[in-house]
């Protein structure tokens, strides 16, 4: 059998990634990362409708995209008063390079921009067997359940949120939560 050459070359990385602010992400951009994989995040079958990221950050290898992560500002109501958080999202990397940091780099970049545009927190949401990778990016789980919107109306959503403080430690507030707007 012969070897796939891209297989092989998709393995190189640079000894330092640099992760780069992309100017859009599209499908085809997932499909270079992911492969052929239609359900890469394996959320399709909660048939949610998901908002789209406007700020993002890749990694390229080999001239191709390896990595990237997105987000958005969204607002969120708790205990009845509105803030702006990140909203994380998109989070992925090419299933051959996983495990080698690529994660961390790129969403450390996303969240070091929502620090800098003045945002206390970052929101994400994701499959409990995920949740230990942004654990070790300090991020905590939210103990409360969140309603999120969907064209039906509101829904509670089925998969756990976690949170993360940008800049100052401050502690994600006590309160129910809504987000005001569909998940990121
Ligand atoms: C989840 C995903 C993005 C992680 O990417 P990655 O590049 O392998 O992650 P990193 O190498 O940057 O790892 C970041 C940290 O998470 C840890 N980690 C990675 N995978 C883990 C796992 N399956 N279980 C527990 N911890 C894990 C790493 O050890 C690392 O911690 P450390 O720096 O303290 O050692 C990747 O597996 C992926 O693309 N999965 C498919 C898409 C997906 O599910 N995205 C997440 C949606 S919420």
């Amino acid at each position: 059998m012969q070897d796939d050459p891209r297989a092989e070359e998709t393995h190189t990385l640079p000894p330092s990634p640099q992760v780069v602010a992309l100017q859009d992400y599209t499908p085809a951009d997932l499909r270079d990362i992911a492969g052929d994989d239609r359900d890469p995040f394996e959320v399709s079958a909660l048939g949610l409708t998901w908002r789209p990221k406007e700020q993002h950050f890749g990694i390229r290898a080999n001239n191709r995209l390896v990595a990237h992560a997105g987000w958005v500002a969204v607002p969120v109501s708790v205990a009845g008063t509105t803030l702006q958080v990140a909203g994380l999202g998109g989070v992925i990397v090419a299933p051959e390079l996983q495990g080698r940091g690529l994660a961390r780099l790129v969403v450390s970049a996303a969240m070091a921009q929502a620090s800098a545009q003045g945002l206390e927190f970052g929101l994400l949401f994701c499959r409990p067997d995920r949740m230990p990778v942004y654990r070790t990016m300090g991020w905590t789980s939210l103990s409360t359940d969140i309603t999120v919107e969907q064209p039906g109306g509101d829904l509670a959503m089925p998969l756990p949120a976690m949170w993360t403080s940008l800049g100052t430690a401050v502690p994600w507030p006590p309160g129910a939560v809504r987000l005001l707007s569909p998940p990121m």
